[in-house]
């Protein structure tokens, strides 16, 4: 197991800034180790990718080739041509709404759930022009997903599973193997969006058995705009490109031209590659501490957490998500009071935001006086707070440099704002 404060002693920012930094769900702080890498590349190897037969070009898609095999088999890709480079999972999961979109049609529905960020929402409704239909499995009182709900909306017209690993707002784990599995016995395209899972937990692309399944490196202590498209081989090989250019070409006539193979196929322009050297170097830096143990470390804190929100009984205090840890990510969503989803201007006088509520935003702003950082909002996920019956909530994510020690001071702080002081 690691030692936090050890860890974060890698990290320049966090012992430069008196911050107690819990906004990992929306990025990561960067190690010396990712920042060195990326300085090296441009110090020392910097040129364009897959195009110059001189050295320094040599160099520079050698690195960029070494960094796919290394992030290929982190996630459990056998082949790292399964692993296209793309910006992010946003991008990831617009790419595909625009490769599979073209083979549907009107009366295809595609199946998601309720608890889906809005990049796992938004590109699918581009498709409704189109005449396909959404719909979205339940989830269960204790914020996991509904699974009998989801397999009972299977039907012969559902031709895209598209689901989160785990959920950025209710910390909720997803069986998605399991959920693989009935999308391939019933002929249905499968996809995972696994933004808030590789970086937290071991991640085995091939195992889950899915079609895709889509991250970011800037949420794994990565640089940003660089992310990752895994697939199976034969499903990115159906796909057409997404974007058109140099590099994903193999030959072009002023009337035509023909594609390059999976992955370079999907990577048109030059590509991102200090990007890509650093996410590589964030790889090695995770696989150190272990997969395993960050899993751990992160259960250890959210366990704490729940253990510290049941003794201190911080007045109006309301978490949401699994009480389970096992079924949880580092995520702690929360709210002082009702944040009702009406509007401010419709609150009586006697309402429960009058009643001693703190808006999410106010909270994030009193934590921040205290040198934490927290997200408020809905958190790209209006559809689960409108669904929870909330307008936004706070969020505190969790990581590998936090430790017990910024939990108590979290919830301690959260004590001192619920009474107003
Ligand atoms: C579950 C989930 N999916 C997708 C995304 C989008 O990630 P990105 O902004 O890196 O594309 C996020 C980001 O918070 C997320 O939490």
């Amino acid at each position: 197991m690691f030692d936090s404060e050890e860890v974060k002693k890698d990290f320049p920012l966090l012992s430069r800034r008196d911050v107690v930094y819990l906004d990992n769900a929306a990025t990561t702080q960067k190690p010396k180790q990712v920042i060195e890498a990326v300085i090296d590349y441009y110090e020392n190897h910097y040129s364009n990718v897959h195009r110059g037969i001189y050295t320094l070009s040599e160099e520079a898609t050698d690195m960029y080739e070494k960094a796919r095999e290394n992030i290929a088999r982190f996630v459990g890709l056998r082949d790292a041509s399964s692993l296209v480079f793309v910006r992010n999972t946003t991008e990831a999961l617009n790419l595909l709404s625009y490769s599979l979109g073209t083979r549907l049609e009107s009366g295809d529905e595609i199946l998601l759930t309720e608890m889906e960020h809005h990049s796992n929402i938004v590109p699918w409704q581009f498709l409704q022009s189109k005449g396909v239909r959404i719909r979205y499995a339940k989830l269960t009182e204790s914020g996991l997903l509904d699974v009998d709900d989801l397999v009972s909306k299977i039907n012969r017209r559902t031709k895209i599973l598209s689901v989160s690993h785990v959920s950025n707002v209710l910390g909720s784990i997803n069986p998605v193997k399991e959920l693989c599995s009935y999308a391939r016995d019933n002929g249905i395209v499968s996809i995972v969006d696994g933004a808030q899972a590789v970086p937290h937990m071991p991640v085995n692309v091939d195992e889950i058995g899915c079609d895709f399944y889509a991250f970011s490196g800037h949420k794994m202590l990565g640089p940003s705009g660089i992310g990752g498209l895994a697939g199976k081989p034969e499903a990115l090989d159906e796909l057409i490109p997404f974007m058109g250019g140099g590099e994903m070409i193999r030959t072009v006539t002023y009337e035509s031209s023909t594609y390059a193979d999976v992955p370079l196929k999907f990577e048109a322009g030059t590509p991102n590659v200090e990007g890509a050297v650093g996410l590589s170097a964030a790889v090695n830096y995770l696989r150190r501490l272990g997969m395993q143990n960050v899993k751990k470390h992160e259960m250890d804190l959210m366990q704490h957490i729940l253990n510290l929100e049941d003794e201190m009984s911080i007045r109006n205090l309301r978490s949401y998500g699994p009480r389970d840890v096992t079924h949880r990510g580092g995520v702690y969503a929360f709210n002082i009071g009702n944040q009702p989803s009406f509007s401010v201007d419709d609150l009586s006088e006697d309402s429960t935001l009058a009643r001693g509520a703190i808006h999410p935003h106010d909270i994030a702003a009193e934590l921040n006086k205290r040198g934490i950082a927290v997200r408020s909002g809905h958190h790209c996920a209006m559809p689960l707070m409108g669904l929870l019956g909330l307008a936004a909530t706070a969020r505190a994510s969790f990581y590998i440099y936090n430790g017990k020690s910024d939990v108590d001071l979290f919830m301690s702080a959260l004590l001192e704002i619920s009474r107003g002081l």
